[in-house]
Parts: structure tokens; C-alpha cells; sequence
């Protein structure tokens, strides 16, 4: 069974885990990844955002939400008002999982499966013991069959502050989705209100 359990350190904070999981062999991702990219951001952040996996810049500078994706996400939180140095970013799967196309360089992202979601899922639930948010914002299906069960659904349930194990949470679109999106601007729209309601739950 792949399990991230056995890596984590007994007790210490964010710095001690981020250490820890630079090493972890807790499923088979780690073969191919560059490094772990374990969450970022302060242990005192208002918010938590939980995306799917690092994707190929993030995999190469080791931080999440360094590539387009991320670039999105922070021009709608500036929109929608919502400090950056106020959020913690994290994955649900902390190693970048990918094919190479036959006779191609380019590295293209592949879905984590559930067992590696499930094996990592103890990473996941650590950073948000310690950061302890005001409000966990889940980007997309991945990170809302980690946080809020698998009958969850994005497109239905996305946009209201629903209660999870770990505290309140606002489930939206993935930044990446909005990029392959025949109707961007409207699907960046969305993501905009949804970040204005989790705004309006930290006044
Ligand atoms: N997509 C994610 O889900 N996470 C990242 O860190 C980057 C892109």
C-alpha cells in the first residue's frame, strides 16, 4: 500500500515537515519528479489553497504555483481582494506526475489516482493542522475528493463555504482548467466570485 505515514516527522512545524518530505518514498511519484514541492507560505495564513499537483515549472523551482496556473490564481485573489502574504498554497499530491509524448522533450501532467492521493493525503492534512486556516480553498475535483469525500461535486457545490474535517472550505474551479477553457473570461469570472466569497468570510 503507498502511504506518505511512516515520512512524517513525530512532532516539530511547517519547517520540520518540509525537511521530512523532501525524502518521502511514500508512493512511486518520487521516481520521476525533480523534488517534492511541499506547500508555501506562513504558518499564520488566513487561508489555505489546496490545488492538485505541482506541474512542470513548479516540479523544476521546487515551490507550488510558481507557473501559469499559479500566475492566474494570484491576478484573481488580488481582484477579489485577497492578501497573498495571507495565504498558505499547497497540493493535494506533493510530486509532479507526468508522460513523456514519444519522441518529445515536452512533459505533459497526468491525474494523480486515488492511491496516491490517498498515500499523500497525510502531507496535506499536517499543513493544515499547523497552519490551522480561517478558510480552505479547494481548486478543483482532485483536491475536493482529498478534503471533502468523493460524492463531492465542484460544478454543483463550488463557490458556498461548506464544513470538512478541517474547517470551513470554498470549493472553485483549478486555475488550469480555466486556461484550457473555450470561454476563459468566463470561467476566470467564476473563480473571481468564488474568491470574493471567501473574502467576505475573513471580514
Ligand atoms: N497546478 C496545481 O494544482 N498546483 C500547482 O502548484 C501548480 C499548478
Amino acid at each position: 500500500r503507498y502511504d506518505a505515514t511512516p515520512y512524517l516527522p513525530a512532532r516539530g512545524g511547517l519547517p520540520a515537515h518540509r525537511r521530512a518530505a523532501a525524502g518521502c518514498r511514500g508512493c512511486p511519484l518520487h521516481r520521476e519528479a525533480t523534488q517534492t514541492v511541499f506547500g508555501a507560505g506562513t504558518s499564520s495564513a488566513r487561508t489555505v489553497f489546496v490545488g492538485e499537483q505541482p506541474g512542470d515549472q513548479e516540479d523544476r523551482r521546487g515551490e507550488p504555483f510558481v507557473g501559469p496556473a499559479g500566475r492566474l490564481l494570484r491576478k484573481a485573489m488580488a481582484e477579489a481582494g485577497l492578501a497573498e502574504d495571507q495565504a498558505y498554497f499547497t497540493n493535494a499530491v506533493k510530486h509532479f506526475k507526468f508522460t513523456v509524448a514519444a519522441g518529445g522533450r515536452r512533459r505533459i501532467h497526468k491525474a494523480p489516482n486515488l492511491r496516491e492521493m490517498t498515500a499523500c493525503r497525510p502531507w496535506l492534512y499536517a499543513e493544515l493542522r499547523l497552519v490551522a486556516p480561517e478558510v480552505i480553498v479547494v481548486l478543483g475535483a482532485t483536491a475536493a475528493k482529498a478534503l471533502l469525500g468523493p460524492s463531492f461535486r465542484v460544478t454543483k457545490e463550488r463557490g458556498a463555504p461548506v464544513g470538512s474535517e478541517h474547517g470551513t472550505a470554498v470549493a472553485t474551479v483549478h486555475p488550469s482548467a480555466i486556461l484550457r477553457s473555450d470561454d476563459r473570461a468566463a470561467a476566470y469570472a467564476g473563480l473571481v466570485t468564488d474568491l470574493r466569497t471567501v473574502a467576505g468570510l475573513l471580514a
